[in-house]
């Protein structure tokens, strides 16, 4: 799918410079919401003349500095490295062609007798043979590279990159695309593996994913210095990812045993969390204990805070109703029927916190004690047959920044919502459904758990039968 006239795209100024974006082919949707928060955090705006195919690995971006991009690739997790693009064609005659149009005094600076360097080929959607690449490589001979090649170990790496477009099952002959530029910088994938839940100490059973995690942080553009709340914390997943970023980090969750560490473990083969499972020493295990201030139990239905704008960015993960129930305190009158008096739990719980009124009670939250241009991270679950954009839950101070979809299952999926605080928050916004119906909240996020299960019901069934055949 080809897409044009996105939000920022507007006419390069003279004074930019192109790059090269290399970008994972993972979380798709979420890719251009980082890249697009990140260069804002770093005082630029998304920009490109290309007509940008949303799913490539190739983006070119036309931005101010190479300082701007070295800072884009310390943040994201979407983008794998950027390049300085010296040529782009469609063939290899066009590459050649834009490589000779390229300044040489831009190129010089990277290619004296007494500098080291290396050529990289990498290819989307193909493999060459060795022979082939250095066919390739051999033909930039052109090129007025004066320095001695240094496989190991080069000051400069320049690299050919080829686009054999997205369809595995028809491989051009020939690239659709061509790039020749020199390599800046990478980006942060290694996280997803130095941060990855499978060695974290503390988990549960809904501990977000670390590429996740961090992708959330970057849409919130959390920066130093800042304080991130998630009011809905569990293991602190999504306090990690900030703290990594150098954001002071708080939370509070309606369960004590998980505030506390305490209770039944999630891992298989352990029956009981251990003396130090608990959020601080998730922290701790990254080096991170610093930017921990602390987590409370607490009921998110009910403010605790006093009035102000508190937090820079709220990045959360409400309950859905599946893995976590949902679930608010309520008075022991209120709760004498449906509720449990848990001593595990420590206060009344009762168990008719609606889906809806999570939202709304985030939102209006979000309003109050965001700062202003603060941001709203959260994940809202769908039910894609029932989706419009209508059911996003709006509030007069927030805008809508981005909204990504990551599928559960064919019927359900969740989507990645961010926004932003424009306006203050004044006492009428209290109540802003009753002023304006777009603000109303929209009910049919209730049901969600039924129509997740009735699908898993209906899975089960048909694989049941098919089983039979
Ligand atoms: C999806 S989990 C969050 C997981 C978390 N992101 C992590 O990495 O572990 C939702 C959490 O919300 C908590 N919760 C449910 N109802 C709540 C309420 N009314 N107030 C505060 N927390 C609540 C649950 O106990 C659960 O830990």
């Amino acid at each position: 799918m080809r897409r044009g006239g996105w939000p920022d795209m507007a006419v390069a100024a003279p004074a930019l410079c192109r790059y090269l974006l290399l970008l994972a082919q993972e979380h798709l949707e979420f890719r251009l919401p980082e890249i697009t928060s990140l260069l804002s955090l770093y005082g630029g705006q998304f920009s490109s003349q290309q007509e940008i195919h949303v799913n490539s690995p190739f983006w070119i971006l036309n931005i101010p500095s190479e300082e701007m991009a070295r800072g884009l690739m310390k943040r994201t997790v979407c983008a794998k490295s950027i390049f300085e693009l010296w040529g782009h064609g469609r063939s290899s005659g066009e590459l050649y062609a834009s490589l000779k149009s390229y300044p040489v005094d831009k190129m010089l600076p990277y290619l004296q007798s007494d500098s080291t360097y290396k050529i990289h080929i990498h290819t989307f959607n193909k493999t060459l043979t060795q022979a082939e690449k250095i066919k390739k490589i051999d033909a930039l001979e052109f090129l007025p590279f004066n320095g001695k090649v240094n496989l190991k170990n080069p000051e400069h790496v320049f690299w050919i990159l080829e686009d054999y477009g997205m369809d595995p099952n028809n491989v051009p002959e020939e690239p659709i695309d061509l790039y020749f530029g020199r390599w800046i910088a990478d980006g942060q994938r290694e996280l997803i593996e130095s941060y990855s839940v499978k060695k974290r100490h503390f988990i549960g059973n809904t501990s977000m994913d670390a590429c996740l995690s961090f992708i959330m942080a970057n849409h919130g553009r959390v920066k130093p210095n800042d304080v991130v709340f998630d009011p809905f914390v569990g293991t602190g997943g999504l306090l990690i990812s900030s703290a990594h970023f150098g954001a002071y980090v708080c939370g509070t969750d309606i369960d004590y045993n998980t505030i506390h560490g305490l209770g039944k473990a999630s891992r298989k083969n352990q029956k009981w969390r251990g003396p130090d499972e608990n959020i601080r020493a998730n922290l701790r295990q990254y080096g991170l204990e610093k930017y921990y201030l602390d987590a409370l139990v607490s009921d998110s239905s009910k403010t605790i805070w006093r009035k102000g704008m508190l937090f820079d960015v709220i990045i959360t993960d409400p309950p859905y109703g599946i893995r976590e129930a949902t679930r608010r305190t309520g008075s022991q009158k209120e709760t004498v029927k449906s509720a449990e008096r848990s001593t595990e739990n420590h206060i009344f719980i009762s168990s008719s916190y609606h889906l809806s009124d999570i939202f709304f009670d985030l939102l209006k939250f979000a309003a109050e004690y965001l700062v202003m241009g603060g941001r709203l991270v959260y994940w809202l679950p769908i039910y894609r047959p029932e989706y419009t954009e209508e059911i996003i839950p709006r509030h007069p101070c927030l805008k809508l920044i981005s909204n990504c979809e990551q599928m559960l299952s064919s019927q359900t999926s969740r989507r990645l919502i961010t926004m932003e605080k424009v306006k203050e928050f004044k006492d009428q916004d209290q109540n802003s459904y009753s002023l304006d119906g777009q603000y109303m909240p929209y009910k049919g996020h209730n049901s969600f758990r039924e129509k997740y299960f009735s699908g898993v019901t209906k899975r089960i069934a048909k694989e049941e039968k098919d089983n039979q055949k």
